[in-house]
């Protein structure tokens, strides 16, 4: 695996490739909702396989004085094989490089303990974004 900073449209097509995969077609947000306004101001990752395949997406903003993270997603059958926490690696690495020492990111329940077995915490009760339960979870770098 190797989880590689977007760096041109390719990519980004391959990390919106993902991201189609597992929010709209497995979980049915709606593809407007998915794919927003504020893809242009962030800074994505994808994770490709041995054979270059994108099995893996997120994005990563800087709001005010942290960073924040989004649209985290593996395919299915790349899941529990550790996938997830190096994407999640590769994004507090890059953050820490610009200075950010704090990330905060909005949860679906059913990942908050993987969210919690890489450190962070949850602050706030759960919330409906787009149809899904969440929690707000944050972690210091
Ligand atoms: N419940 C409990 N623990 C979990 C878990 C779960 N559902 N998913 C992962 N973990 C734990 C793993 O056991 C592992 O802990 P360990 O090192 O102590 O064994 C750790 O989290 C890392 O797991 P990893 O294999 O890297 O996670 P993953 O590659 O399966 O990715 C998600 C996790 C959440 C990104 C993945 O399940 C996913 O894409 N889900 C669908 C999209 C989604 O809901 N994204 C979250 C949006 S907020």
């Amino acid at each position: 695996m190797k989880v590689a900073i977007v760096e041109n449209e390719n990519q980004l097509q391959d990390a919106y490739s993902v991201r189609k995969k597992v929010f709209v077609v497995e979980q049915h947000v709606p593809p407007e909702i998915e794919i927003d306004d504020l893809e242009n101001e962030a800074t994505h990752f994808v994770v490709y396989d041995e054979n270059e395949s994108p099995v893996g997406a997120g994005r990563f903003r800087v709001v005010e004085d942290y960073g924040k993270v989004e649209r985290v997603c593996i395919l299915q059958s790349f899941r529990g094989h550790g996938v997830g926490r190096e994407i999640m690696n590769k994004i507090e690495e890059f953050a820490l490089d610009q200075n950010i020492h704090l990330i905060k990111l909005n949860a679906q329940t059913h990942a908050e303990p993987f969210y919690l077995s890489l450190g962070y915490t949850t602050y706030s009760d759960e919330f409906f974004e787009a149809g899904i339960p969440h929690v707000s979870m944050k972690k210091e770098l």
